[in-house]
C-alpha cells in the first residue's frame, strides 16, 4: 500500500507544477496566477474537489506526444463560494499555452454537464490561446461542444467568465455568450485573432492593448461587463457578484439579513435631483440612497454610461437596479444603452431578480448615426425584454419621462406592476419646449412679444400636460409619491410581489430583435 501512496503522490506533485517551473515563473512574473492559485482565491479554503486530474491528449501530430502533462491545460472541479456549490474550470497556460484540444475540451463539457444537472453556476477562468492548432478539427469540434453547452446552460444556471490572460478564438467566443465576462487590467486580451493574423490578412499594426485590452472590452465594445485591478481584485469581484444570484432559475436569490431600516427615509435625495428638469445629476447618488447600505454593484460600469444598471438589496431581497443618468448625454437612451440595459433585464427576468428602474429620461438620442446604426432594432430589445420581464417590475419616474423613452422604461404599458413617479416628474410626448414650438407655431409667433407668449405657453404645457397626474388620474401611474419616501414605498410594493405569478401564451421562444 504505502508503494501505491507514494505513487500517487508522485502523481500528484507532477500535476501540480503541470508545465512546469519556469512557464510557473514567467506567468507570476507577467503579474499573473497559475491556474490552481486562481481557483483557490476563488473558493471558500479547502472547499475544491478536482476531477479528471490525470487527463492527458492523444495527439501524436508534431511532437506532441513529448508535451503531455496531468490535467491537460485545464484544471476542472467544483468547490463553494460562502457556502455555495458552483462548478469551475481554469485554464493553464503553462501547457501548451492553455490550448484547448480535445481532452481539454471534454473535461471542460463534464463540468458544463455537472452544473447544468445539479443547478449550480459555471465559472470558467479563461487562459488560453484558443483552439489548439496542432489537433485541428478535435479543436473545433471541443469548442463546438463548449459553445452548444453555453447556450443549452443560458437561462438556467448563471455562467461567469473570467478573462485572465490573452485570450483568442475560441476562449473568447464561449465567455461571449455566458451572461458575464470579467476582465483583468493589463494582463487579459481578449480578440478572435491576434495581431500577427491581423497584419498579414489586412496590414492593420495593432498592439495587444489596441485591440483587445480590457479598457477596449469595457467602454468600447462592451463584450465586458468587469474591469478589474488584478487576479486577486478580480476573483474577489466574482465571490460577490454570485453572492447576488440564485443557484439555477428555479431558485430565488439568497437573502441578505440587513440592518438597513425599512422605514428609512431619504431626506438627502432633495439635494441630489434639482427640480430643473435640465440641470444634470448623477443617478448613482439616488441609486445608493434607496437600497440597503448604499451598497450598489454595478455592471458594465464603464459602457454605455448614459444607463446605470447593476445588483443591489431592499429589505435584503436582491434585485436589478437600471437607471437612466441624466449626468451622460442627458440620461439619452442610445444603441449601446439599449443592448446593455435590455440584456441585463433579460438576465434578471431569467433568474428571479425583480427589476427597479429610476426613470429621468429625456428620448432616444437623435440623429443620422444612431438611425443608421439602427437604433430603431436595438432601442426595441429594450421594449421585448422589459415586456416579457415576468419578474416583479417597479418602477419610479424622478423627473423627465417623454415620448417613447417613457414606454421603454418600464412603464405599466410595458407590465409594470409598481409604478410611481415624484412630483417633479414631466410625462409628456416630449419636453415642453419642443412640444410648444410645434403645436402654439402659430400662436407664438402672432403674439406681440413672442417670447414672453411662448414662454406663458410652455409654463401651462407644463403644468397641464407634462405632470404627473395626468397619468396618475388614468391609472397609468399608481401614485404620485414624496421623494423622501422612495426607500420605504419601493420596499412596500416588492414584499406585495413576492407570490407573483403569470401565464404567458406557450411558445418554443420568442424572437428578440437581435
Ligand atoms: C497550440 C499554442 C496556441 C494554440 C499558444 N500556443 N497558442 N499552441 N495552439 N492555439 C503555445 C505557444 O506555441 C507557446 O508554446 C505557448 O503556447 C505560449 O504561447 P506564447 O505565444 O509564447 O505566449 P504569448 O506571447 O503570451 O502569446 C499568447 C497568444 C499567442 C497571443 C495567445 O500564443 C497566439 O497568438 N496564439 C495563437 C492564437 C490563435 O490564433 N489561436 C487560434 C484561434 S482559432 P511554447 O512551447 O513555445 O511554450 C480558434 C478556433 C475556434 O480558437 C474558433 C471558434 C469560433
Amino acid at each position: 500500500m504505502k508503494g501505491l501512496i507514494e505513487k500517487l503522490a508522485k502523481k500528484n506533485a507532477e500535476a501540480d507544477v503541470a508545465g512546469g517551473k519556469d512557464k510557473i515563473d514567467k506567468q507570476h512574473t507577467q503579474g499573473k496566477l497559475t491556474a490552481r492559485e486562481r481557483i483557490e482565491k476563488l473558493l471558500d479554503p479547502g472547499s475544491f474537489e478536482e476531477l479528471d486530474r490525470f487527463v492527458v491528449h492523444r495527439c501524436y501530430e508534431f511532437g506532441m506526444e513529448k508535451k503531455k502533462y496531468p490535467g491537460d491545460a485545464v484544471v476542472t472541479g467544483f468547490g463553494e463560494i460562502e457556502g455555495r456549490t458552483v462548478y469551475v474550470f481554469a485554464q493553464d497556460f503553462t501547457v501548451i499555452g492553455g490550448s484547448l484540444g480535445e481532452m481539454c475540451a471534454k473535461k471542460i463539457c463534464k463540468v458544463m454537464d455537472l452544473a447544468l444537472q445539479n443547478g449550480a453556476p459555471l465559472i470558467g477562468l479563461n487562459d488560453s490561446g484558443g483552439a489548439r492548432i496542432q489537433e485541428g478539427v478535435l479543436s473545433l469540434s471541443g469548442y463546438g461542444e463548449i459553445f452548444c453547452r453555453n447556450t443549452k446552460s443560458s437561462g438556467v444556471i448563471p455562467q461567469i467568465s473570467v478573462i485572465m490572460g490573452n485570450c483568442a478564438g475560441g476562449a473568447v467566443y464561449s465567455p461571449a455568450i455566458t451572461d458575464f465576462v470579467f476582465m483583468v487590467k493589463n494582463t487579459s486580451y481578449m480578440f478572435i485573432t491576434g495581431p500577427e493574423v491581423i497584419k498579414t490578412v489586412t496590414s492593420e499594426d495593432l498592439s495587444f492593448d489596441e485591440l483587445g485590452a480590457s479598457r477596449v472590452h469595457n467602454e468600447i465594445s462592451g463584450v465586458a461587463h468587469f474591469e478589474t485591478e488584478n487576479d486577486e481584485d478580480c476573483l474577489e469581484q466574482v465571490r460577490k457578484l454570485i453572492g447576488f444570484l440564485p443557484a439555477n432559475n428555479l431558485e430565488n436569490p439568497p437573502f441578505m439579513e440587513t440592518d438597513d431600516p425599512v422605514d428609512r427615509l431619504i431626506p438627502e435625495v432633495e439635494q441630489i435631483v434639482p427640480v430643473n428638469p435640465n440641470k444634470p445629476y448623477d443617478v448613482h447618488d439616488v441609486i445608493r440612497l434607496v437600497v440597503d447600505n448604499g451598497e450598489f454593484f454595478e455592471v458594465h460600469r464603464d459602457y454605455a454610461k448614459n444607463i446605470v444598471v447593476g445588483f443591489a438589496r431592499l429589505a435584503g431581497f436582491t434585485i436589478g437596479v437600471v437607471a437612466n443618468n441624466p449626468a451622460v448625454f442627458a440620461g439619452t437612451i442610445d444603441i449601446n444603452s439599449s443592448f446593455k440595459g435590455a440584456r441585463f433585464v433579460r438576465f434578471c427576468d431569467a433568474f428571479n431578480i425583480p427589476l427597479v428602474s429610476l426613470v429621468d429620461v429625456p428620448g432616444f438620442l437623435p440623429g443620422k448615426e444612431q438611425e443608421y446604426g439602427g437604433i430603431i432594432k436595438h432601442g426595441a430589445k429594450m421594449i421585448y425584454a422589459y415586456s416579457e420581464a415576468t419578474v416583479p417590475k417597479l418602477t419610479v419616474i424622478l423627473r423627465k419621462a417623454y415620448g417613447g423613452a417613457y414606454i421603454v422604461m418600464c412603464s405599466k404599458h410595458l407590465g409594470g406592476d409598481y409604478n410611481v413617479a415624484w412630483p417633479t416628474a414631466e410625462i409628456a410626448v416630449m419636453g415642453p419646449e419642443g412640444a410648444c414650438n410645434i403645436v402654439f407655431r402659430n400662436e407664438i409667433k402672432a403674439a406681440q412679444d413672442a417670447e414672453s407668449k411662448r414662454k406663458e405657453m410652455v409654463d401651462e404645457y407644463r403644468n397641464r400636460i407634462a405632470t404627473p397626474y395626468v397619468a396618475a388620474s388614468l391609472g397609468y401611474i399608481d401614485g404620485v409619491i414624496n421623494p423622501v419616501e422612495t426607500r420605504v414605498h419601493l420596499i412596500r410594493a416588492l414584499y406585495s410581489l413576492v407570490g407573483k405569478r403569470t401565464q404567458a401564451p406557450s411558445k418554443k421562444h420568442g424572437n428578440i430583435p437581435l
